[in-house]
Parts: structure tokens; C-alpha cells; sequence
């Protein structure tokens, strides 16, 4: 930024092991979300490795980048990220459109999967017909539709009201349970019940947790 160099993300040697539930803790600013885009190849890292199912993303270029991404991870952001001009079931088609697969069996999948996140009945509507928890929802299942290797989530509940937050985490535990790899990222303290691996971060550094629970009694500089 202008002469300051900002250190999103500071000498971070971190492992994820397959069919775990790891959740990145972090206060705003302390590199979660640059992090959660280093590893979905969504971001590049000026040094280091980044290695995602034997695959060093940090050598591959765009177009590789790009047909791996689709192929290997699922997305979840914190605004939804639904296209507003498409349906509930479109916008979980969508990602599958470039895989060279039929519409109607995108439609058909789609729809299963729609199921599956109880929307069947909302198919046809647009993102602003649908409240944040459905849209979230929606996106959960959009997430899935290329059978993601590793699904990334970035503050998933962080727009939505507590109980729709609950559903969402407990839908995504449930993909844990049934073998996926889910990495989320949060400043919620709720999701790290879920976890089977917790990553604490400051500054852009990974901490301890007895670091990072002290560092979060520091009361503010006046
Ligand atoms: N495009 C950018 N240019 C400069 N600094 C940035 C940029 N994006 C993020 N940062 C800085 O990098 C740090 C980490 O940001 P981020 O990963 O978004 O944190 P978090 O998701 O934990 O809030 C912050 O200090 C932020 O100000
Ligand atoms: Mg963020």
C-alpha cells in the first residue's frame, strides 16, 4: 500500500489433513481471508509453496489454476455471491457449465442438491426472494455441485442471523462428517465446536491458542 508494505500473511507453515474440519480463527484484519485465497488459488503468494492434493498451485499458471479450482474446491463467501439475475437452481448449475455436461443433467443435480440444503420449493426464485440464510444455503449447495476435494468457506455466517448461522455450520459439519475436507474461516467464536483442527492467526502469523486467548483480553489502547 503507497511506501507501506502490508504483510497480509507472515512465514504461515501450516498442513491440512485430508477429511478434517479445520477452522481459522482470526480478529479482522489478521489475514484470514488472504489465507482462505492463497489455498483456493484465488490469490498468489509473492514467496512460498502452496501445495493442494499433490499440486503446487504456486507454479500453475491461470488457466490451470482456474480448471483446478473448479475441479477441486467449493466456495462459500460471506455475501453469498449469487448471481441476482439467476434462479436458486441456475446459480447452483453454474459452475458445472463449463465441466462439458448436459443442461439437463446440471438441472438434475442441481436439484438434488437443492434438496439436500431444503430449498427444492425455491428453485425458481432470484437471490432477492430469498432470505440470507436461503441465499447462504444456495450457495452451500453450489459449492458442491463439481464434488469439491476441499470446500472454503470465508466468515460464512457472518451476515446472517444466529439461527440461520447454526444451520449453516451444522450443514457444513455434516459434509465433514460424510468425508470432506472443510476449511472455514472465522472471527466466530460458535464454529470452533465443530472442529477437528484450529488454526489461530494475529497479524498475519499463526499463534497458539493460549497466545491468542490472551491477546484477545488485552483491552484496547486508549
Ligand atoms: N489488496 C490489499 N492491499 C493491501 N493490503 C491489503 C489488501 N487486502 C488486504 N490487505 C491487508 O492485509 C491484511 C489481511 O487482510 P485480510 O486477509 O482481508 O484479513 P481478514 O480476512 O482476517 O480480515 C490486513 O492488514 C489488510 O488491511
Ligand atoms: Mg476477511
Amino acid at each position: 500500500m503507497g511506501g507501506t508494505t502490508v504483510r497480509a500473511l507472515d512465514g504461515v507453515d501450516i498442513e491440512i489433513p485430508e477429511h478434517t474440519f479445520t477452522v481459522v480463527m482470526g480478529p479482522s484484519g489478521s489475514g484470514k481471508s488472504s489465507l482462505l485465497y492463497l489455498l483456493g488459488g484465488l490469490d498468489r503468494p509473492t514467496a512460498g509453496e502452496i501445495i493442494v492434493n499433490s499440486q503446487r498451485l504456486d507454479l500453475m499458471d491461470e488457466n490451470a489454476l482456474a480448471l483446478f479450482r473448479r475441479k477441486t474446491m467449493g466456495f462459500i463467501f460471506q455475501s453469498f455471491n449469487l448471481v441476482s439475475s439467476m434462479s436458486a437452481l441456475e446459480n447452483v448449475a453454474f459452475p458445472m457449465q463449463f465441466a462439458g455436461i448436459t443442461a439437463s443433467q446440471r438441472n438434475e443435480k442441481s436439484k438434488v442438491l437443492l434438496t439436500q440444503v431444503g430449498l427444492a420449493d425455491r428453485s425458481d426464485h432470484k437471490p432477492s426472494e430469498l432470505s440470507g440464510g436461503q441465499q447462504q444455503r444456495v450457495a452451500v449447495a453450489r459449492a458442491l455441485i463439481n464434488d469439491p476435494l476441499l470446500i472454503l468457506a470465508d466468515e460464512p455466517t457472518g451476515n446472517l442471523d444466529s439461527q440461520s448461522g447454526t444451520t449453516v455450520m451444522q450443514m457444513l459439519a455434516d459434509l465433514h462428517k460424510a468425508g470432506r475436507t472443510v476449511l472455514v474461516v472465522t472471527h466466530d467464536a460458535r464454529m470452533t465446536r465443530f472442529a477437528t483442527h484450529k488454526i489461530f492467526l494475529l497479524d498475519g502469523r499463526v499463534v497458539s491458542e493460549s497466545e491468542y486467548q490472551s491477546a484477545a483480553l488485552q483491552p484496547l489502547q486508549p
